[in-house]
């Protein structure tokens, strides 16, 4: 089926929900990994709100993405406990590193760098999401060796 067929399946499975607009976004990134520019008008029109509303919402959850991901996908934590025991200076190691800014994949495809707000693992910051597996106690160190597996 076409995306947006298939978009216009997940948008009929929620019909008449309340609030219907977040669980949308994240069926449909769930489908396609990430939520393509062509379905936002779709949905928009099919919750009678502007395409701006919906691209509004989207940018404010940082779990959405526009593009499709990179082979692998680095989550740095950028909530507050982990700030305050360096998640910032981390942050900026791993954004030179990699050559990225928040949301940008490596031109090999290899990467994607995301930030994220709190990952429950506050206690053992800074903490980071690497394919989806925790991963505690960052230094420059672990997090270069973490890059360097990340083909
Ligand atoms: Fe980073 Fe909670 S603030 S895991």
């Amino acid at each position: 089926a076409s995306m947006i067929a298939r978009v216009e399946e997940i948008l009929d499975a929620h019909k008449g929900m309340e609030g219907a607009l977040l669980p949308i976004l994240h069926a449909v990134q769930a489908e396609f990994g990430h939520v393509p520019e062509a379905a936002l008008p779709v949905i928009a029109e099919a919750l009678v709100i502007t395409k701006a509303e919906a691209a509004g919402v989207m940018s404010f959850y940082h779990d959405f993405r526009e593009k499709p991901a990179g082979r692998h996908v680095l989550k740095l934590c950028r909530a507050e406990s982990c700030k305050s025991v360096g998640a910032d200076a981390l942050a900026d190691h791993a954004r030179g590193k990699l050559g990225l800014d928040w949301h940008e994949t490596s031109k090999d495809g290899a990467v994607t760098l995301e930030p994220i707000f709190c990952l429950g693992l506050c206690a053992c910051g800074p903490a980071a999401l690497v394919d989806g597996k925790l991963v505690g106690r960052l230094d420059a160190a672990k997090l270069d060796a973490i890059i360097g597996g990340l083909k």
